[in-house]
């Protein structure tokens, strides 16, 4: 098995395919077979951020203080969860990035990986200021010990592990990639909406603003993953069946019903996101999901986001700024009067 050249001079530097085909090995920018990855790259390099940026002082009163019992568990619970997804897409991000051809797309994957494992980091942020030791178990053991939770995450990795024990298959990568779709568009995307809703009511700003940094990284991916996903389909036409995209729908579909079924177990006892409008937003999610990738959105009804506060306190508006401004405050304090620059 040969995953990729390091260098060819024989052959050109556009590569020919994304996976399985040829390229020099040279990353000339300005020779690619897809522009828009150039487009992608620059967008998310200009989006690097790290975890301190954000304060949570007041986070960290109001989760002692202002959250209930039930807001805390879910807290705790969800950063958990986020956090073992992000695990797995560093990793999957890396695979994938090592069998691909094209130098762009490899770039493209790789960078995604790295911000991924940020990712992983702020969550670590988010619990090491705010739990303690009792609650930090409770966050992170709970993909290992809630079976509605591993039951949900299970039809999803054992795609990706059956990807990566077999990583040569075309077929194995398409069914792959599709639950890593699931993973990040709306899986991940979907449990935003507890920190937003927090937001609503005026608490835990801090943290939401750190999803929302999160988030914004997520889109970039979704938007990255859906166009990798019609280049496999466009490069690999066998790969582009009617058989494929019926089981890829009704695959998409389980999984929405099972983030459902474990949304009502998670958010059952939590007043500022009610369960109807949490499916709604999840149906919606799928439906861009969906749409980026080439595939018939399966939700008509949710087309339009129905929730427009998901919006409002889910974009992340205001973020840098703050941090730019805090920034220069500070800077000023240090540098005290008179310092010329
Ligand atoms: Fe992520
Ligand atoms: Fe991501």
């Amino acid at each position: 098995m040969q995953p990729f050249r390091v260098f060819n001079g024989k052959v050109n530097n556009k590569a020919t395919k994304v996976f399985k085909g040829e390229a020099s090995g040279i990353c000339d920018w300005d020779d690619i077979k897809y522009p828009s990855m150039l487009t992608l790259n620059r967008a998310m390099f200009s989006n690097y951020w790290i975890e301190d940026e954000i304060r949570l002082n007041e986070d960290l009163k109001q989760y002692r203080h202002a959250l209930s019992e039930d807001e805390r568990y879910v807290y705790n619970v969800s950063t958990g969860m986020l956090t073992q997804l992000d695990s797995v897409a560093n990793r999957f991000n890396f695979l994938l990035g090592y069998y691909c051809t094209d130098p762009s797309v490899a770039a493209n994957i790789q960078l995604i990986g790295a911000f991924e494992g940020l990712h992983a980091r702020s969550y670590q942020y988010l619990t090491a200021t705010m739990l303690d030791s009792n609650e930090k178990k409770q966050a992170f053991n709970a993909p290992k010990e809630i079976p509605l939770l591993v039951e949900r995450n299970q039809s999803i990795f054992e795609r990706i592990q059956t990807y990566v024990d077999d990583p040569d298959s075309l077929d194995k990568m398409y069914d792959a990639l599709l639950a890593y779709l699931v993973l990040e568009g709306i899986y991940f995307t979907g449990t935003f909406a507890y920190f937003h809703s927090l937001a609503r009511s005026n608490r835990m700003i801090g943290s939401n603003n750190m999803i929302n940094l999160i988030k914004t990284d997520e889109t970039q991916h979704s938007v990255f993953y859906g166009e990798l996903m019609q280049i496999l389909m466009l490069e690999n036409p066998e790969l582009n069946t009617q058989e494929r995209l019926e089981r890829s729908l009704a695959f998409i579909k389980a999984c929405v019903e099972k983030e459902k079924t474990w949304a009502e177990f998670l958010f059952k006892d939590i007043e500022t996101l009610s369960l109807d409008e949490y499916k709604d937003y999840v149906e919606y999610l799928t439906n861009l999901v969906c749409r980026n990738s080439g595939m018939p959105e399966p939700y008509p009804d949710n087309q339009e986001l129905k929730s427009k506060w998901i919006l409002t306190y889910g974009s992340k508006q205001g973020t840098k700024a703050d941090f730019f401004q805090t920034n220069v405050i500070n800077y000023s304090h240090e540098s005290g009067d008179g310092f010329d620059l």
